[in-house]
């Protein structure tokens, strides 16, 4: 059931006191505090087992709080908030002075946006009614509402499942359409340099660039060194705990069947119908298309890890630029799910 008033007053007086109130976005749920007030930032940290040195997003009402947030904003800043604000997309530009070092993680940087998802918005204003938390700065800091490393949640229960009584208020804005984390586009390295894509997302580099007329670099592992720590570009992040392993459309049938009949469990996440003779362990069948796919990922990912599977293969996906999100956030689980030590070999 969707938040009445009385929740999201409540969910108001909980950032205002400097309480964790946990609200949908339109990509997924994000673990929101005072972004002005240090300690309910260490809070965020704290629920979320976070290194202090990740830095959080800012979420805001409006681009008109933007000037609190940050300083020397480029035109292109502007620019890109007018044809994407409300919605998926980070900008990361120079902080302002009064902007928490605890809440970017120590970096003269600010990750900003401006939610899509009416939930989030309803909270954002009516927080900023209320008086905008330390300082009257109107900014809710929100990472993901998962534990640290692990699948963002894209429904109100699976942040109650991440982070449980951690969490004083959830509010329920059923599940999020995007599915997958916001672009984040860096901004901050002065106008001479060109935009920097941090995290792809459902903002893609061309929509970027047919509005400022730039096509942002990818941070590839060479320009990299001077990047800003950004916890999503962790090789090993947005994993589940059951080992993920990517398989060839043409090999997935053969891959599966193999591993059964060597009595492995294995779950499966396809794009394509799996033939008759093949029975898996579980099975999640996933729609071909990258913006249906992002938004059923996560919680088909959540879900066949709670199924007892020895393995989660994942049919691997086009490598076009429309699924350059979806590929992202695959790669980044088969890593990490490698990184908790349960091989599947
Ligand atoms: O869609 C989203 O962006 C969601 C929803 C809740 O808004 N939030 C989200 O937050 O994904 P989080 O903290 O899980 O991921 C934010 C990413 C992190 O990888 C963080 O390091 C990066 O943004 N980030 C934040 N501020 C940054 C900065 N100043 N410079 C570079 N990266 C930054
Ligand atoms: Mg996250």
């Amino acid at each position: 059931m969707l938040p009445e008033q009385a929740d999201i007053d409540r969910a108001v007086a909980l950032l205002q006191a400097g309480e964790l109130v946990a609200f949908p976005t339109e990509t997924v749920y994000g673990l929101g505090a005072d972004a002005a007030n240090p300690h309910a930032v260490a809070r965020i940290f704290a629920a979320k087992g976070r290194p202090a040195d990740h830095p959080l997003i800012v979420h805001l009402a409006g681009a008109g709080c933007l000037e609190r947030w940050a300083r020397d904003i480029p035109p292109l800043a502007w620019e890109l908030a007018e044809a994407f604000w409300p919605g998926p997309l980070t900008l990361i530009l120079r902080r302002a002075a009064a902007v928490p070092t605890a809440t970017t993680g120590g970096q003269d940087t600010i990750g900003v946006r401006v939610p899509a998802h009416p939930v989030a918005l309803a909270l954002l204003r009516a927080y900023a009614e209320a008086g905008g938390g330390v300082g009257g700065m109107c900014g809710v800091a929100a990472p993901s509402a998962n534990r640290f490393g692990r699948i963002s949640p894209t429904e109100a229960r699976h942040v109650r499942e991440e982070l449980g009584e951690a969490v004083p208020l959830v509010l329920d804005g059923g599940r999020c359409l995007v599915g997958i984390e916001s672009t984040i586009v860096d901004l901050s390295r002065g106008e001479t340099q060109p935009p920097r894509l941090l995290r792809p997302g459902r903002v893609t580099p061309e929509q970027i660039a047919a509005v400022i007329g730039i096509l942002p670099q990818t941070a590839t592992p060479a320009t990299s060194d001077d990047a800003p720590r950004v916890s999503g570009s962790l090789a090993a992040h947005y994993a589940p705990t059951t080992p993920l392993r990517l398989v060839a459309p043409a090999q997935l049938a053969d891959v599966v069947d193999a591993l059964q009949q060597a009595g492995r469990r294995c779950a499966v996440v396809c794009r394509s119908p799996l033939p008759q003779a093949v029975s898996p362990h579980a099975l999640r069948k996933l729609p071909d298309d990258p913006r249906g796919y992002a938004r059923a990922l996560y919680r088909a990912l959540r879900e066949l890890d709670h199924s007892a599977a020895d393995l989660i293969v994942v049919e691997d996906v086009p490598v076009t630029p429309s699924w350059a999100a979806v590929t992202d956030r695959l790669r980044r689980s088969a890593a990490g799910a490698q990184a908790t030590g349960l091989r599947d070999g």
